[in-house]
């Protein structure tokens, strides 16, 4: 297990080490409680939010011999083959890599055969909305009428791409983004089982920049790994992932709120001096003036992005947005977004967030 990568490793092997989802965590823990679990499923929502987890949890709970109440036993036969990808009851697809019909009629033709050892042969095809039109309508065949032993599990982060015919076979199931202290929670977990060294704000840090995916933040957790001696501080995971700290943005735009555009450029300069990825910064600057547009249209909205920020970057997000108008920060949003667009072109870096930053403060009130 040793050099297996984090989010591998801690996968939750049982439904209550599972963070968030509790909808679909309490309707198939009730279905297996009740033996009534469906023939069809398609789990949708953003990446790293648990889709193939619970995928994978659900077919090894139906096969668990020993299974108690609906918690698998992690220990038999059937549990471990899970675990270690071997297990001839659980049929993985991934629809990237196998878009065509063919691949859909030998995974009809293999379905007739009832299951090698286990109750159930459970399919899990993932990233399905990549599949053809032709292997879709033969997927749509096989859910008219699976056998008895034969359950779908579908998986996608683009759900508008699935074909209005599957979806009206399938249970679905939205998965949301994660908060940040949900996702803070695992990788204290990780952090510690790992005896990876770390504060607090560090790692409040890499939760908040995963914007919902604990994948994404266990990933950041892996890098830090290996981040030389001492504990790991905030600064530290903003120098090596990159990562732009919410303090910088909010200076910045004080320099837009003041009209400053001298203080502007020179702590743009400074950024520049300091190594900063100027890309990660328009793209965070991109996500502060979002904010800043959703408190300005109503501060009733904050709940919408209060698992980003904390309630005191909310409050002094809220102070910024209160100076602009609607369409000043509608129009910055715009800007912003050119700005990095030109960016991946220019031979001087700083210059689209230099211009941005002008043309907001000139065009502001
Ligand atoms: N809800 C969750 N509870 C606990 N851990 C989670 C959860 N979601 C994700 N993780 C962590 O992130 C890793 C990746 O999750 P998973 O593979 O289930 O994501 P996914 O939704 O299938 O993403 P993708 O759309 O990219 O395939 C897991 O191994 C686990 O470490
Ligand atoms: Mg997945
Ligand atoms: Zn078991």
């Amino acid at each position: 297990m040793a050099n297996l990568v984090l989010y591998r490793k801690y996968r939750p092997k049982s439904w209550n080490e599972v963070i968030g989802q509790e909808h679909v965590v309490r309707t198939l823990t009730n279905a297996l409680k009740l033996d009534r679990v469906g023939h069809a499923y398609l789990f949708t929502g953003p990446r790293g939010t648990g889709k193939t987890t619970l995928a994978r949890l659900l077919a090894k709970s139906l096969n668990c011999a020993e299974r108690k109440d609906f918690e698998p036993c992690n220990k038999c036969g059937l549990c471990n083959e899970i675990a270690a990808g071997k297990a001839f009851d659980l049929i993985e697809i991934d629809a990237a890599s196998n878009r065509g019909i063919d691949e859909i009629r030998q995974l009809r033709d293999g379905i007739k055969f009832a299951p090698a050892v286990g109750k159930f042969k459970v399919f899990i095809i993932d990233e399905v909305h990549m599949l053809t039109k032709e292997a879709f309508n033969a997927l749509l065949k096989t859910l008219e009428e699976p056998p008895a032993h034969a359950i779908f599990i579908l998986a996608t982060t683009e759900v508008h791409k699935v074909p209005a015919t599957i979806l009206s076979r399938v249970q679905r199931f939205d998965f949301r983004r994660l908060s940040v202290s949900e996702i803070l929670k695992r990788l204290s977990m990780i952090a510690g089982a790992e005896k990876i060294k770390i504060d607090e704000p560090a790692l409040k840090l890499v939760a908040r920049y995963a914007q919902g995916s604990s994948r994404d933040a266990e990933s950041m957790l892996e890098q830090l790994k290996s981040w030389g001696a001492g504990e790991v501080k905030k600064e530290d995971v903003e120098s090596l992932l990159g990562v732009v700290d919410f303090e910088k943005v909010k200076a910045l735009t004080d320099f837009v709120v003041s009209k400053n555009p001298a203080g502007a450029v020179d702590f743009i300069g400074r950024m520049m001096d300091e190594g900063s990825d100027l890309q990660e910064f328009l793209k965070e600057m991109q996500n502060h003036f979002r904010r800043l547009m959703i408190l300005k249209i109503d501060p009733a909205l904050s709940g919408l992005i209060s698992q980003e920020l904390t309630q005191d970057q909310v409050e002094a997000s809220q102070g910024q947005a209160n100076s602009f108008e609607l369409q000043n920060l509608s129009q910055a949003l715009h800007i912003l977004h050119s700005a990095s667009q030109d960016m991946k072109f220019t031979p001087i870096p700083p210059l689209p967030l230099e211009l941005a930053v002008v043309e907001i403060i000139h065009n502001k009130n």
